[in-house]
């Protein structure tokens, strides 16, 4: 399998029990992004480019839910089944079970490499209590970066969609298409189409964005945290536009953090 380096994100899929592969080296400047945007936008394949170039974790948790949901039925606890109910229809997973399932998880923030939060947060209630363990916890976030593309894109490009059943990595049928048909060019697992990516769950999971997590662009827009980045163009491209409206920010926010921690030093 060629994984060789990729950290297996143990931690964080299966809890804080479990021991990661592989951990990232500590960073100087560790970064702490937050991706938004609609289903099917692109986030998990750039979560993958910025993971791969800049070392941080990519934090998704709709890889947690999907990853439970492939595990022994018998282990599931009755939320957590309730929880798949709600993946499959498009529906969001309640707050209180996705907050839990943070929380527990929490640790993964201080990751040595930094972090790259995918599909969370999604609500408002979800931003306000991660705003407020970050703080508590002193966690820096680089940025918010909003990925924006036109629906009937955002439609062919989930349609498309084929994930491998072992590594986890996203093809699509034609736009990314593996070297042989229907099997994973990283590992040679086989690739399947997710459940929610049938056409009715489709409507339902863009219809709960505009309703429940579009809202969040203008939350972290008032904290001066907001950078939007057109989707459009290959996988590449948007990477290279991501990093390009990040680097400053980037150097900025990591002068301002150690500015801070001085001035602790100083009150203490
Ligand atoms: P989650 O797994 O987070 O799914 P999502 O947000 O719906 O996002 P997707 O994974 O569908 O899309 P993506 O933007 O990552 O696109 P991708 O890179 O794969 O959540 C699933 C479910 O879990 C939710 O519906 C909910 O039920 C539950 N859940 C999770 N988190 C929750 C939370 N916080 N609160 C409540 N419920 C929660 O790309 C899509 C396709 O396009 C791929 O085929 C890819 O190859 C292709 N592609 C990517 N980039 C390009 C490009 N530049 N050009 C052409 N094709 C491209």
């Amino acid at each position: 399998m060629n994984t060789a380096g990729k950290n297996n994100r143990a931690a964080w899929i299966k809890g804080p029990s479990a021991q990661c592969e592989a951990v990232p080296k500590a960073s100087d400047l560790p970064w702490g992004l937050i991706l938004l945007g609609a289903p099917g936008v692109g986030k998990g394949t750039q979560a993958d480019l910025l993971n791969r170039r800049l070392h941080a974790c990519h934090l998704s948790t709709g890889d947690v839910f999907r990853a439970a949901g492939s595990s022994d039925d018998c282990e599931l606890s009755p939320i957590m089944k309730e929880a798949l109910g709600f993946m499959r229809r498009g529906e969001l997973v309640p707050d209180s079970t996705v907050w839990d399932m943070v929380q527990e998880r929490s640790a993964c923030l201080h990751c040595p490499g930094g972090f790259i939060l995918d599909g969370f947060p999604r609500t408002l209630g979800q931003a306000q209590s991660l705003k407020a363990l970050m703080d508590r916890e002193e966690i820096w976030l680089t940025a918010v970066v909003s990925y924006e593309l036109p629906t009937d894109e955002i439609v062919a490009r989930l349609a498309g969609r084929r994930t491998c059943d072992q590594c986890k990595s996203v093809y699509h049928v034609t736009e990314r298409p593996p070297r042989v048909e229907g099997h994973c060019d990283r590992c040679e697992g086989k690739l399947f189409q997710r459940e929610d990516d049938r056409p009715e769950s489709i409507k339902v999971r863009l219809e709960t964005y505009d309703r429940s997590t579009a809202p969040l662009i203008e939350f972290y827009k008032k904290l001066g945290l907001l950078v939007q980045v057109a989707a459009t163009g290959s996988p590449d491209e948007i990477f290279d536009r991501t990093v390009g409206e990040l680097a400053s920010r980037h150097v900025r926010v990591f002068a301002h953090k150690l500015l801070n921690a001085a001035e602790n030093r100083r009150d203490s």
